[in-house]
């Protein structure tokens, strides 16, 4: 990092597929470090939300300009420890997890002036240091310089099972749990191809599969890494 202030602590920045389990993960590793978590997809949903909403049409979506999306007004407001966000003055922070977010959000994270003008604010969030950022390019893109860089990576039937219990559904049939998989498959493919920030395991980050591992045994794994960086 290039800041010569002083540094409130390291930066890490935490990457994987959907429904991996990055959000939690970041959340409970700041919260341990006393660290800020910054959930970038959250961003990328409340500007999906805010699109889906304002009536422009999809094939429009590409040629939206940075004016463009201010019009929107959408607002992450950093609060203890994380954001919540605003559309003009309603908050929705629950809205941007819905399911028809989840389904438009990888087309509009493909949006090259939408990526250009969310990163100006991401980076400033960690511009201070002590900050757990996760995301799809956290890594690579957004905090290349990170001093420790994390990719998840689970099984597709357990991610779907981890994604279906969150949103509520604790007795999902085989059915369910199948149809929930191809969604993520989908979107891991979308965000996976794409030409701007790719989904894409930084040369430098460390892999870590969740597949069967309890949820505090991910988060005290990326803890020990994070206390050896911290130190080093
Ligand atoms: O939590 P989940 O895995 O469902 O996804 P998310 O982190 O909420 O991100 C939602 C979507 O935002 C992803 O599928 C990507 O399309 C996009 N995203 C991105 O492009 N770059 C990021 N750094 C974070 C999210």
């Amino acid at each position: 990092m290039s800041s010569t202030s002083p540094r409130a602590g390291i930066v890490i920045a935490i990457d994987g597929p959907a429904a991996s389990g990055k959000s939690s993960t970041a959340r409970a590793v700041a919260a341990a470090l006393g660290y800020r978590h910054l959930d970038s997809g959250a961003f990328y949903r409340a500007l999906t939300l805010a699109l889906l909403r304002s009536g422009i049409p999809e094939q429009e979506w590409d040629s939206l300009t940075a004016s463009d999306l201010a019009q929107l007004q959408v607002a992450g407001v950093a609060e203890a420890g994380g954001y919540l966000f605003r559309i003009g003055s309603e908050e929705v922070t629950g809205e941007i997890r819905s399911p028809a977010v989840s389904a438009s959000v990888s087309r509009v994270a493909a949006i090259p002036a939408v990526r250009d003008w969310l990163l100006g604010t991401l980076r400033a969030a960690g511009a201070k240091g002590g900050l757990v950022a996760d995301g799809r390019d956290i890594g690579t893109v957004v905090f290349p310089d990170a001093e420790l860089k994390v990719f998840l990576v689970c099984a597709p039937q357990e991610r779907a099972l981890r994604r279906l219990r969150e949103q509520g559904d604790a007795s999902a049939s085989v059915e369910d749990i199948r149809a929930e998989a191809e969604r993520l498959r989908t979107r891991d493919h979308l965000d996976s191809s794409r030409e701007v920030a790719p989904l894409l395991r930084a040369a430098d980050a460390i892999t870590l599969d969740t597949t069967g591992l309890a949820f505090n045994s991910q988060v005290d794994a990326i803890l020990r890494l994070a206390r050896t960086r911290a130190g080093g």
